[in-house]
């Protein structure tokens, strides 16, 4: 592994928080770099007994040695940031780009206030969409004019390409999904800019000759929030039979609930050009499979899912996430690549 993209399948909330976690403390990378959208991202990871939300942090905070970046395509909300600097306490190892467009409290107050943004569109209110408005009017403010942000000020992709040259691995970290892409998702439900594998290089800055797998998350099911198309979607009483019920991580709102949709992920796969899947929330779907560590001791109906997906998808499934804790994952990669 030396550049690694993690990419959200379908519209967000696939477990990437916990794959990135996983990866960081088992493939050691030198660099954990944050991109995508902004803090409209909620990424949760349990790590030691205790549960991590996070919306600026890189999830693979967990592992220690790694320098933590932000990349300068990312929103920051600098009272987010320096509440998860606090609640993580990794302030000597965070660099933060000097780029990065600042979310101020009129974006939010926008966002919020908007008939269309909070009650069409339905929005995480987070302040994303009038923040990326500003950075194209060429109005936004900069991390760079924040002093509360100083000591954590760097030159992102500068650090990422200079470890890249010397031969270090380096984990970039999506935020949102496919299907919530500006350009490829279900506009106008969608979010306020690109959210696909080459936009993640890009808001890092990683140029596409420097990456070497693009990592695309789907969950063994799908899950929406906000407005918007969802073709596989079930009835809430039916995933309350299957016993899938989920909030979101920053707005609290109950998700939408369907079943794996093979066309949206071929599409995904295609656009993302993924080189390895994982499915994460396959014991949600099939009891069985709660905590199992080893493919041999899958129930055989979840090895026949996740054999269709591979079959169908044409690209390998690496990694599989068989529960919340960071060691329930069957990790395939020795003997798939
Ligand atoms: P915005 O990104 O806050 O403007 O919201 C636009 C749409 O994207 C809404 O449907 C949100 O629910 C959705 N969205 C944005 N970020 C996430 C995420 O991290 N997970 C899931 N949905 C998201
Ligand atoms: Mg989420």
């Amino acid at each position: 592994m030396s550049c690694t993209i993690i990419a959200g399948g379908t519209w967000g909330d696939e477990g990437k928080g916990k794959i990135v976690a996983y990866l960081a403390l088992n493939d050691k990378p030198k660099i954990i770099a944050r991109a995508g959208v902004g803090p409209n991202a909620g990424h949760t990871v349990y790590y030691q007994g205790k549960k991590f939300g996070l919306r600026q942090i890189p999830s693979g905070f967990v592992y220690e040695d790694a320098r933590l970046l932000i990349g300068p395509g990312v929103l920051i909300n600098p009272e987010v940031v320096l509440e998860e600097v606090k609640l993580t306490g990794v302030g000597d190892r965070l660099g933060i780009d000097r780029r990065c467009t600042v979310i101020e409290p009129s974006h939010i107050e926008q966002d919020r206030s908007s008939e269309h943004l909070k009650g069409k569109i339905g929005t995480t209110g987070t302040g994303c969409g009038p923040a990326n408005v500003a950075r194209v009017n060429r109005t936004a403010k900069l991390a760079e004019g924040v002093p509360e942000l100083e000591r954590f000020l760097a030159d992102v992709p500068k650090e990422i390409n200079d470890s890249l040259r010397r031969g270090e691995s380096v984990l970039i970290e999506g935020s949102q999904g496919f299907g919530l892409s500006l350009i490829h998702g279900t506009y106008p439900y969608v979010t306020s800019k690109d959210t696909a594998a080459s936009t993640l290089a890009a808001d890092v800055g990683v140029g596409p000759t420097k990456v070497d797998d693009v990592m695309l998350v789907f969950k063994a099911y799908v899950s929406r929030v906000g407005a918007g198309p969802f073709p596989t979607e079930i009835p809430q009483e039916k995933a309350e039979e299957l016993g899938i019920v989920e909030f979101g991580t920053v707005t609290g709102r109950r998700r939408r609930i369907g079943t794996f949709d093979f066309d949206l992920a071929k599409r995904s796969v295609m656009i993302n050009g993924a080189t390895q899947l994982t499915i994460t929330c396959l014991d949600r779907l099939f009891k069985g499979a709660s905590g199992i560590r080893s493919w041999d001791q899958l129930p055989s109906e979840a090895k026949e899912f996740v054999e269709k997906i591979e079959k169908e998808l044409e690209v390998p499934v690496t990694i599989i996430s068989t529960g919340a804790a960071l060691d329930s994952i069957i990790d395939m990669r020795a003997q798939k690549l």
